[in-house]
């Protein structure tokens, strides 16, 4: 009903940089370098490569087709293309799945703002070193329990402000003034990191594969990454696939996307790798890398606080960015099937959001005890959606495109009805059936601990 009055990107450029906002968030800036640094640097990179190669891509424009075919969001999109059957299943998976992901991503991102704060009153610059301890500052945030809430619930707002305002007039609008300045203090940060003393051996870590590195371990680890950078598996792509107009080509925007998104983790990593080494510490710190180890860096830095100060509102954005993808998904399926206004919708996903996350953010701090699994509740949703639902979510949808559904009019969206050249369609058909679900299945087993 009503295709054509349905929201839509307005512009090319537009897709591309709402689809690259949601890609590029904390998995890019936070979470790659310090898996990256823990699985031995180059070998790592290379890897994920051709993850993102192989399974990345391939999904990313596999959720493409199904959303701009199916014309709605992760569920109805399915309910579509597929009626009288139990694929909206995988659709309803993929916003549970958003609940949970944006419950645990709004913790994080409440962090970022809370480092925006401490930058701005120039808590990490040299003026402040051995005075305040990066350490001591992290671990008496992160485990009380006003701030951290306050600012979670600050970034929901964000989120839902923008959200509220629609696809075109928010997520687009938003997007393609945030992403553009993300890029920019990301190229400052690189520059100023390449050129530190000593940096080299920084870049030596991060480009050059030891190839001694390669076990089973490190695919593992980055088939994983290139999920979760990727966003996919949860339907994100499928709703944003819906608002992508016919005329574009969607295996040009999967590629510009995938390789924009490898493009920003790896200038995360000059940006972040050359700087550790020059001041003599290890990348193996994990998730604290860039809220104690960067920190540490700025204290002794000429202009440390001006990069602290810029360094944060780049992770902010990345978050506030992705936020919006997985608020989206929610907003979409509650107003499009259940035929309530976009700011009713975005009301009540932000707050059923804000309430789990609430849970999420203090079980850092006075819910620490709280365990299920022996995990806190943090960890919890961190490994039910990272670990269980996008990888589940994504081979579902390559079985679904692959196996259950329509050749002729997968080719359709690829080929736009013909316009486009098909050489490529029998090599996606190929990889979409069989590469690509099978090596899910197995990051499924390694991350779940079987094998
Ligand atoms: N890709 C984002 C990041 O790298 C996180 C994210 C946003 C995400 N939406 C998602 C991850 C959907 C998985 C599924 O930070």
């Amino acid at each position: 009903m009503n295709k054509s009055r349905r929201d839509g990107f307005g512009s090319k450029f537009g897709v591309f940089a709402a689809v690259v906002g949601s890609a590029v968030g904390l998995g890019n800036i936070w979470r790659f370098p310090y898996v990256t640094g823990e699985n031995g640097g180059g070998a790592f990179l290379l890897i994920y490569f051709i993850s993102v190669i192989i399974i990345g891509i391939p999904v990313v424009l596999s959720e493409f087709i199904i959303g701009r075919r199916g014309q709605g969001n992760s569920y109805g999109s399915f309910k579509r293309l597929s009626p009288k059957t139990y694929w909206y299943l995988v659709g309803l998976m993929g916003i549970f799945a958003a609940f949970i992901i944006l419950a645990f991503y709004s913790t994080i991102a409440g962090w970022t703002l809370e480092y925006i704060y401490l930058s701005v009153k120039n808590i990490f610059s040299t003026t402040t070193a051995g005075i305040s301890n990066p350490e001591t500052v992290f671990n008496e945030f992160h485990t009380s329990t006003v701030m951290p809430v306050v600012w979670q619930l600050v970034s929901i707002l964000l989120t839902a402000f923008i959200i509220i305002g629609g696809v075109q007039k928010g997520i687009e609008k938003y997007s393609k003034i945030l992403m553009p300045l993300l890029f920019l203090i990301l190229v400052i940060l690189a520059i100023k990191a390449i050129t530190l003393p000593g940096s080299i051996d920084g870049l030596k870590f991060l480009l050059y594969p030891d190839f001694s590195k390669i076990n089973s371990n490190v695919v593992l680890d980055a088939l994983g990454q290139a999920a979760f950078s990727l966003s996919i598996g949860m339907g994100v792509l499928i709703t944003y696939g819906s608002y992508i107009k016919k005329d574009n080509n969607l295996l040009k925007t999967a590629l510009a996307v995938s390789v924009t998104d490898m493009g920003i983790a790896v200038l995360a990593g000059i940006a972040i790798f050359p700087a550790l080494f020059a001041f003599g510490l290890s990348p193996q710190e994990g998730a604290g890398l860039v809220f104690i180890v960067l920190p540490e860096i700025f204290q002794q830095m000429f202009g440390g606080q001006i990069l602290s100060l810029l360094f944060f509102i780049l992770l902010a954005i990345a978050a506030i960015t992705s936020s919006i993808s997985l608020l989206e998904v929610i907003v979409a399926y509650f107003s499009e099937e259940f035929k309530i206004k976009r700011y009713i919708a975005t009301i009540i996903g932000a707050t059923i959001s804000a309430v789990l996350g609430v849970f999420a953010t203090i079980s850092f701090g006075a819910w620490k005890n709280v365990k299920l699994f022996g995990k806190t509740i943090f960890d919890n949703f961190d490994f039910l959606a990272t670990n269980i639902l996008l990888p589940l979510g994504s081979f579902f949808i390559l079985i679904f495109l692959g196996w259950s559904f329509d050749v002729k009019q997968t080719k359709d969206e690829i080929t736009n009805q013909g316009k486009l050249k098909s050489w490529f369609f029998p090599v996606f058909l190929f990889i979409i059936r069989f590469v690509a679900p099978l090596a899910i299945f197995l990051v499924f087993l390694k991350r779940l601990a079987i094998i």
